[in-house]
């Protein structure tokens, strides 16, 4: 029985007496990103994963996240609290009919979207993510052919901005698909000027309203510095949090779904992490992430590519 708990209370004292570090997306309630040691996007969430001292990683985002910090530092503790908390593109993409899809196309490299398993990370040439999607394709030759999996709009974005013809999977985000133009355009309406800032899982219908378009972090960069007062975010809603935290004078707005509003674009995976899931899992060491050698090795190789070419 956790009532009658502080669990903010008792999550700091575990932290220190399990010397764990907190991670976590900006996707996660706002009561997880206050007290965690570091909120990012996928890619910095990585590295720090890769770079801590801890011994415990509680890891406050999704299965392929924890998954990645767990590839990068085998030697700790990598605990997620729901093992749940799982992703519609790493679910679109199963293993065996990724294999059967590169095997079709010999000569083509494997350009794979973090937000997949780690089977799939290992059949993989490069892993990217949308902030270094950009960085990593501009240092591959123009002739080199590749197979972008599993976000076909992310993929189908890189292609129109750096004119490629990667063959896509056709993998969704459910999140941001979920938005809705003719719902988007009443609301840009209604606020004359205000800019939009999308994720770029977005599809193209929602993409080609955007002002700016990128990662978390890079859509969070653009709320500190744009002219106006009021923007438009077309991205998972949680992250207008850390806007509001920073640039409280400013007025953020989720983008909305089909019935008008943007709670439809909460992820359902992320929302599965609780503050007493987050406390059960720092006191019991569980759910563990654990992975065979074999496939953290194979895994590890396309992970290090992106790492290395991102920097
Ligand atoms: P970012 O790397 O931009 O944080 O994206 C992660 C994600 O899952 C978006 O849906
Ligand atoms: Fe996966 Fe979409 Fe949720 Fe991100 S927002 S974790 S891509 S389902």
């Amino acid at each position: 029985n956790l009532s009658g708990l502080d669990l903010r209370a008792e999550i700091e004292r575990l932290r220190k007496d399990r010397n764990a570090v907190i991670l976590a997306h900006y996707y996660q309630k706002p009561e997880i990103q206050d007290l965690a040691d570091f909120v990012g996007d996928s890619l910095e969430l990585s590295r720090k994963a890769a770079d801590t001292d801890a011994d415990v990683i509680a890891f406050c985002g999704v299965k392929f996240m924890a998954e990645t910090a767990k590839i990068l530092s085998p030697e700790k503790i990598v605990i997620l609290p729901d093992m749940d908390a799982g992703c519609s593109l790493e679910d679109s993409c199963p293993p065996e009919q990724f294999k059967r899809f590169r095997e079709k196309h010999p000569d083509h490299i494997a350009l794979t979207y973090i937000n997949c398993s780690a089977a799939v990370k290992a059949l993989s040439d490069i892993i990217v993510t949308s902030s270094s999607a950009e960085t990593i394709i501009s240092q591959i030759p123009e002739n080199q052919p590749i197979i972008f999996g599993p976000d076909r709009h992310l993929g189908g974005y890189l292609n129109r901005k750096f004119g490629r013809e990667m063959l896509l999977w056709p993998g969704v985000c459910i999140v941001h698909e979920a938005f809705s133009e003719t719902e988007l355009i009443k609301l840009k309406a209604q606020h004359p000027g205000a800019p939009v800032a999308a994720h770029p899982e977005c599809p193209p219908h929602i993409v080609d309203h955007a002002d700016y378009v990128g990662s978390t972090s890079g859509i969070l960069q653009f709320a500190k510095t744009f002219p106006g007062d009021t923007l438009i975010v077309a991205t998972e809603p949680h992250i207008i949090h850390q806007m509001e935290l920073a640039i409280p004078e400013k007025t953020f707005i989720g983008a909305p779904g089909a019935d008008g509003n943007c709670n439809c674009n909460i992820c359902p995976y992320m929302a599965l992490n609780t503050m007493e899931k987050l406390y059960l899992a720092l006191r019991d060491l569980k759910p563990q992430i654990e992975m065979e050698e074999g496939l953290r090795l194979a895994a590890r190789k396309s992970l290090d590519r992106m790492l290395e070419m991102a920097s």
